[in-house]
């Protein structure tokens, strides 16, 4: 008989409040369901670096045999995940970096990558030349610093588009508000927005309209969730002109997690893929969300028929027992 051990997994988030984030615990969850005996301790630092700090130490403290972190900000988180992983405690980062080499495995897309996407896509429709301005994610945190240099390293093959003004939104719809309508001189004689995250982007969106600028004005994000608030509706409805995919990686960290835990070969770097949608792909994306959706609800009533299927058997198995015993 296999020897069935129960395994904890830690699971450090730098924020859980976002559509983005709800994702990938939702595909965590669903993908642990798969794994029976395996449990998740869920801890959401609130986009503060110190208190994820503080949260994975708790997790260490409490026991894991292994954690998934997206770290709120590259620097402040590294130390304390060098130290996890220098415990033998497996290490998998997920989405956002350290600053070093010292963890498990890797699961996200390539940030420059979805920069230098959004850059190309962008030079492309506005044919080469315009004025362009950029509200990016946290400063410090990994995807931030690595979207801003992939954007701008496509817009240095396209010397007629300037950027015209650099904000930091900070991953959030407030903060990009408040920047933006702070400078919004330097919004008068632009031709798009690029916004490190649907939700700025949408943010950006709001602050054009409120200033009664035109509606010709390109705005892309990155993210592009299916789903109410996700930014599939977004650019299908015509809020955002475009959004780079980014998966989140929930389903992938947890079979990586396995694999690691029952000490079955994996890759250090699991480096997912990514794509533009606009209005020329949108609806055939949305079809594929819906399919995949509606076979994860074929799955999980399956399942549930399994587990009763499961129940009425033990039961049954007692009322055996029962008999053969008196
Ligand atoms: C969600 C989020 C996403 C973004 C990612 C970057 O918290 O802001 O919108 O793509 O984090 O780490």
């Amino acid at each position: 008989k296999k020897e069935t051990r129960e395994y904890k997994i830690g699971f450090s988030q730098c924020v859980g409040s976002d559509l983005w984030r709800k994702t990938m615990l939702v595909e965590m969850k669903t993908e642990l369901s798969l794994k029976p005996g395996t449990k998740l301790s869920y801890a959401d630092a609130d986009n503060s670096s110190s208190k994820q700090i503080e949260q994975v130490k708790e997790m260490i403290n409490e026991g894991i045999d292994l954690l998934v972190i997206s770290p709120n900000e590259a620097l402040p988180l590294t130390k304390i995940v060098e130290e996890t992983y220098n415990k033998g405690i497996p290490v998998i980062v997920i989405d956002r970096k350290t600053s070093s080499p010292l963890y498990t495995a890797y699961v996200g897309a390539e940030n420059y990558q979805v920069g230098k996407i959004a850059g190309e896509y962008l030079a492309n429709s506005l044919k080469g030349s315009g004025n362009v301005v950029e509200v990016m994610g946290l400063p410090g945190s990994s995807p931030a610093i690595e979207r801003d240099r992939g954007f701008m390293d496509a817009l240095k093959e396209h010397p007629e588009i300037k950027v015209t003004g650099q904000f930091y939104g900070d991953w959030l719809g407030p903060n990009t508000e408040t920047q933006l309508l702070k400078n919004k001189d330097k919004l008068k004689n632009i031709d798009a927005i690029f916004a490190h995250n649907d939700v700025m982007a949408t943010s950006a969106r709001k602050v054009l309209k409120q200033l009664n600028l035109s509606n010709k004005i390109k705005v892309i994000g990155v993210d592009a969730l299916p789903g109410n608030g996700g930014g599939l509706n977004l650019v299908s409805n015509k809020t955002l002109t475009a959004s780079v995919l980014y998966p989140t990686g929930g389903k992938e960290a947890i079979n990586i997690a396995m694999r690691i835990l029952n000490k079955e070969s994996f890759s250090k770097e699991n480096i997912l893929q990514t794509v533009v949608i606009d209005s020329s792909n949108v609806q055939l994306m949305k079809l594929q969300w819906d399919r995949i959706n509606s076979q994860q609800s074929d799955i999980e009533r399956q399942q549930t028929l399994l587990a009763d299927q499961f129940k009425v058997y033990n039961s049954q198995r007692l009322v055996l027992n029962f008999i053969v015993i008196t």
